[in-house]
């Protein structure tokens, strides 16, 4: 089970959620209690909803993890860039903090629950972290622009369901 399917199972009260299907926004309904009067057609809408919502979910896990990494790297580089560099990643980490805001509020518009906690953002990202201990600050780079591709790599997947033709 996926950390987004976790979490749409437990309510914020900590109680298990009877009905875990998709909510149509607005209609405080599972999307599967609905009459179905366009089959097919509900059921395409139905799956571009779910898609789109896991997709928040991983771009949000994904920017959790950057930002963490992007802090880490603020905290820890040394040598000759040292003020350039901490200074560029404080930035950095900063707007990942705004964005990261929107796209959790940008899921609850959509009725869902957005994951949160390290442990299940972490399961939710493929952005690896690096160990505490002295890094180049040429490695932190690296290891950022990587990240940061993921991450982009992942927002970009998430216009496939709405544009069908993309490849
Ligand atoms: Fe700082």
């Amino acid at each position: 089970m996926s950390p987004f399917e976790q979490s749409q199972r437990v309510l914020p009260c900590g109680k298990e959620r009877k009905n875990v299907g998709l909510r149509k926004p607005g209609s405080g309904r599972s999307v599967k209690s609905r009459p179905n009067h366009d089959e097919h057609k509900y059921s395409d809408q139905a799956q571009i909803q779910h898609a789109v919502i896991e997709g928040l979910q991983t771009v949000l896990a994904d920017s959790y993890a950057l930002m963490a990494q992007t802090h880490l790297a603020h905290w820890n580089v040394e040598g000759p860039n040292f003020f350039q560099l901490h200074t560029a990643f404080q930035k950095q980490y900063e707007e990942l903090f705004g964005a990261i805001d929107e796209i959790a509020e940008r899921l609850r518009a959509l009725d869902v629950l957005a994951i949160g906690g390290l442990k299940t953002l972490a399961k939710g990202s493929r952005i690896e972290e690096l160990a505490v201990e002295t890094t180049p600050a040429k490695d932190f780079v690296a290891h950022l622009v990587e990240s940061n591709e993921i991450l982009l790599g992942n927002a970009h997947a998430l216009r496939r369901p709405l544009v069908p033709q993309m490849t």
